[in-house]
């Protein structure tokens, strides 16, 4: 294809550093900072003194399939560690100093991935030799094929159809359908007991550093298509070519089993992960008709978890827990008992807004201290406008 790249400044000729000040409320600030706050551990502090003894408790099939998983993880993420440079080089181009700094920390997370996956091989599977055989067909023409041709393109391709496809197949499919049908046979599989704590523990991390680079890419991907409308032909046609591969890797993952181990299904993961993906194409399409990029850090079950852990906070001891009927657009945080309180918080707020803001704008409209009032409060919060509304007191 032909490059239709703005006027990009040569990368040879020096450029004065910018004078003015960072915008610290942009998406790739805030999600800097949290980077820097959340996305701060070690993959060798984890404890996995635990998790070895654990691993021989497991079936031989448990066994094979959990090894199964970490193998085509720690493949991706070196992939994706590897294949993220020419992104950065796109965006460092146009001169967007906010989303390399967030791009700083993008790139020592997938690093710290691959570090995890590896260390989870050597140390509680025991297996340091070559493990390619656990690599399908599909699998490799993803990774080995198309996710770095898509990324390497960029350097000679900068354009902003360009940048979208590769963020398709980089964070829409690898870290998204893929990563969180990934995530959802992990959680699936550890949810038993307590075993594998060591284990669990870094997923739970490398999980929440994903989230920070789908709201990143989703922003990025958001941006793209404001600036040029002709982008969002890209990242459909794109997005239909990879999803046939996309499921491939999934079944072909599953086609080793039968029965499956640990009670898995292969429609409940894919039927998990394209609720996801469902909940992020959303988000975008709601951008690209308002015209604008995201402003928030799209990430539904993310800002769920957010919010549950702030609203559980500040109501304790009530449990809380979260409902959606169906495909209603509303979730209901329920306080307490059925029938009690509730908080009812619309699906565009969750996807289209930070946790941060959402929480600022409960807490300045003192929705615990109503919550707490008891009775059968129900207040409502959504989205207008790019703007989050919170039911006022009556
Ligand atoms: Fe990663
Ligand atoms: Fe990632």
């Amino acid at each position: 294809m032909a490059s239709d790249a703005p006027d990009a400044p040569n990368p040879r000729e020096p450029r004065p550093a910018r004078t003015g000040t960072l915008r610290h409320d942009t998406v790739p600030m805030r999600l800097y900072h949290e980077a820097k706050r959340l996305g701060a551990w070690d993959p060798r502090s984890l404890d996995l003194r635990r998790d070895v003894d654990d691993w021989t408790r497991f079936t031989v099939a448990e066994r094979d399939m959990l090894l199964r998983l970490t193998v085509l993880f720690q493949a991706a993420e070196e992939s994706m560690t590897r294949d993220l440079l020419p992104l950065v080089m796109a965006v460092v181009r146009e001169d967007h100093l906010e989303e390399q700094l967030f791009l700083t920390t993008f790139l020592a997370d997938e690093a710290k991935h691959t570090e995890f996956f590896r260390r989870v091989l050597d140390e509680i599977c025991r297996q340091s030799g070559d493990l390619q055989r656990y690599q399908t067909p599909s699998f490799r023409r993803l990774f080995a094929e198309q996710l770095p041709d898509a990324m390497h393109r960029l350097l000679a391709d900068p354009s902003p159809a360009a940048q979208a496809e590769a963020l398709v197949t980089y964070s829409l499919v690898g870290e998204g359908v893929l990563g969180d049908a990934g995530y959802h046979i992990f959680s699936t599989a550890l949810a038993r007991g307590d075993s594998m704590p060591g284990f669990r523990e870094g997923l739970k991390y490398s999980q929440a550093d994903e989230d920070r680079h789908m709201a990143y890419g989703l922003f990025l991907l958001s941006r793209l298509v404001a600036e040029a409308p002709e982008v969002w032909s890209a990242v459909s046609r794109r997005m239909e070519e990879l999803l046939p591969l996309t499921l491939g890797i999934v079944s072909e993952f599953f086609e080793a089993y039968e029965p499956m181990p640990f009670g898995l299904s292969l429609d409940d993961t894919v039927q998990d992960a394209i609720a996801r993906f469902a909940n992020r194409w959303a988000a975008l399409e709601g951008a690209r008709e308002q015209g604008h990029a995201l402003a928030g850090a799209v990430g539904t079950e993310r800002t769920i978890r957010d919010l549950l852990g702030w609203v559980g906070a500040e109501l304790q001891p009530a449990p809380i827990e979260v409902r959606r009927e169906g495909s209603s657009p509303v979730y209901t945080f329920q306080i307490g008992p059925a029938g009690a309180a509730a908080l009812l918080i619309t699906q565009e707020v969750l996807a289209q807004h930070m946790s941060t803001d959402v929480i600022a704008a409960l807490r300045a409209h003192r929705v615990p201290e109503r919550l707490r009032a008891g009775g059968r409060t129900r207040l409502t919060c959504l989205s207008a406008r790019g703007k989050i509304i919170v039911q006022p007191p009556e």
